[in-house]
């Protein structure tokens, strides 16, 4: 069987990564620049690697209310190993929690006007990725925390002006705020820097596996098996639920 790759290769005392000996980024290299590396195949400027670490730092946990967190938890609960409740973790990203990000870079990527992008999305009304939060109603304080570096590093995008944009129209055609949250800004940022949508969702992937590591220690080292929901949480309605989408 024959396979090409390049990613990697092992040399005698040594690894090459994307063109890097293994032993010069354990001296030199950051792990947000590794990252970088692997998933780009070149080396970030400065400027790129304060960014994209901020960014991944940004994500790294949001709490055991997410629902990755939240399916990270039940699996261990269950009396599962390490490895499966953070994959349980992983599979529960999706297209509003996490996944966000691959879908708002395609999004924007696709705009030529934030004002008609955003009249016929509340016309049709269909979903502005990277937009809105369960918690956040009036801002995701983690983006202007990383604005804030943006700034301080003088790193500008034409993508992060146009979610900025977006969150400026949504507000004055809905009447109603709809801020833009951290997989967005996230996602201008990933294609400022280049990367790919699919990229992006890895990006996640990436930046959140910490943070569901820890959940899922804390949970099999300090709860007992196994989670229940509380019967009074739960109300049966006897009916067949009317969800167009399912
Ligand atoms: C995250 C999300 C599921 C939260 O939904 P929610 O808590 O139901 O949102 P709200 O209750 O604040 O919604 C208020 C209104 O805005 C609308 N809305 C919220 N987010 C929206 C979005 N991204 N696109 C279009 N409309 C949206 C709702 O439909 C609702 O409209 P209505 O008042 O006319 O009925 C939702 O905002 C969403 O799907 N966002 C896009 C996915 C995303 O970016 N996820 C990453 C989160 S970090």
């Amino acid at each position: 069987m024959k396979f090409n790759t390049s990613i990697s290769k092992i040399v005698p005392g040594d690894h090459i990564i994307r063109g890097q000996a293994l032993s010069a980024l354990i001296a030199e290299s950051s792990f947000a620049e590794s990252i970088y590396l692997l998933l780009k195949g070149g080396k970030p400027s400065a400027t790129q690697a304060v960014i994209f670490q901020a960014a991944l730092v940004s994500v790294i946990d949001h709490g055991m209310g997410t629902a990755s967190s939240m399916a990270a938890r039940f699996v261990a609960s269950g009396g599962n190993s390490v490895n499966a409740s953070v994959a349980a973790g992983v599979i529960a990203l999706g297209d509003y929690h996490g996944g966000a990000i691959e879908k708002a870079m395609k999004q924007f990527a696709g705009i030529v006007s934030a004002k008609e992008f955003v009249a016929k999305a509340l016309q049709e009304k269909t979903t502005m990725y990277g937009f809105g939060h369960k918690i956040y109603k009036d801002a995701d304080p983690r983006v202007g925390q990383l604005l804030q570096v943006c700034a301080r590093e003088s790193f500008t995008s034409p993508f992060i002006d146009l979610a900025l944009a977006v969150e400026t129209e949504i507000a004055s055609q809905k009447g109603k705020k709809i801020p833009l949250n951290i997989d967005g800004l996230i996602a201008g940022i990933l294609l400022e820097l280049g990367f790919t949508p699919k990229q992006g969702k890895g990006f996640f992937i990436i930046a959140r596996t910490p943070g569901l590591v820890a959940q899922v220690l804390e949970e099999l080292q300090t709860e007992e098996p196994v989670r229940r929901i509380d019967e009074e949480e739960i109300t049966y309605t006897g009916s067949l639920p009317n969800r167009s989408n399912t």
